[in-house]
């Protein structure tokens, strides 16, 4: 276990590192999925700092994530982009999962917009679409809390009642509308992965309440709230998930429904970004 002095000396030397080589500091925080990295490209002033250039930060090795955080302006708000993520199935701690979010709390980022890319369990999905996520459920058997609660980060037992904030919601699924876009809504529910699910344990998902299934998002939306950020996520569609349609999954498949949608996907969350 990461001791507590041990976190909060990282934290701090992240932060002195970021704050030496960025000029203008994020307000919003967004965490680009498998395949939905080309919002990058829209951030105006940018500033790009590899993981691996940023004190303890952790390196991402899953094909199609760039590995990068990107500094600076869209629709005149102040953002942080991470442009590719860290997942529990590679093998790092919850701790080192979540660690860019704590980067971005101490850096005075105040909202957060998550996106993944998922396997769609509500048969009223299909593949391509973007699903506002209203709640979620944590199977990953493991939390990013566990341990020393540093006090100054959050509190020991955060309330998680509302962990996907309502009033962003609604101003997403008007947003949707407006593009054109389907405004669904769904409960994701996170696993460690790395194998995709069993039909059974698909319909065990179902049957517990998912509309969505993924590998990501959780962890890093509990911190985020445990550090009293307001979060929106995106589940990108990209394949319905083993029994729905008795098609095989891959994660070609997965990159490619997500690039296929990336256009929309980037034009849904730049104007979020205006908005929230
Ligand atoms: Cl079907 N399952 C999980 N766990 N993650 C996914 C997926 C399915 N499709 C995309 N990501």
């Amino acid at each position: 276990m990461i001791s507590e002095k041990g976190y909060s000396v990282k934290l701090a030397e992240a932060r002195g590192y970021l704050m030496e080589n960025v000029e203008v500091l994020p307000e919003l925080g967004v965490i680009l999925g498998s395949g939905l990295g080309a919002f990058a490209d829209l951030v105006e002033e940018q500033v790009v700092i590899p993981y691996k250039d940023i004190p303890h930060f952790p390196i991402s090795t899953v094909e199609g994530h760039a590995g990068q955080l990107v500094f600076g302006k869209v629709q005149g708000r102040k953002v942080v982009v991470m442009q590719g993520r860290f997942h529990y199935y590679e093998g790092y701690t919850m701790q080192e999962v979540t660690f860019p979010i704590r980067v971005m709390q101490v850096l005075g980022v105040t909202g957060l917009i998550v996106t993944n890319a998922a396997g769609g369990i509500n048969s009223s999905f299909s593949g391509g679409d973007l699903v506002l996520i209203k709640d979620h459920l944590n199977l990953m058997g493991d939390n990013p809390l566990r341990g020393a609660n540093l006090s100054n980060l959050g509190p020991r037992f955060p309330d998680l009642s509302e962990a996907y904030n309502r009033e962003w919601r609604q101003k997403a699924l008007v947003i949707a509308k407006e593009l054109g876009i389907d405004p669904q809504e769904g409960v994701y529910v996170a696993v460690s992965g790395p194998n995709y699910e069993t039909p059974s344990e698909i319909q065990y998902l179902r049957t517990i309440g998912a509309d969505m299934v993924g590998m990501s998002t959780v962890p890093e939306v509990i911190v985020a709230n445990h550090g009293g950020m307001r979060v929106l996520g995106i589940s990108c569609v990209t394949n319905m998930a083993a029994g729905i349609l008795g098609q095989k999954l891959s994660h070609v498949e997965v990159m490619e429904t997500a690039e296929r949608v990336e256009k929309q996907f980037v034009q849904f969350v730049q104007a979020l970004v205006k908005v929230l």
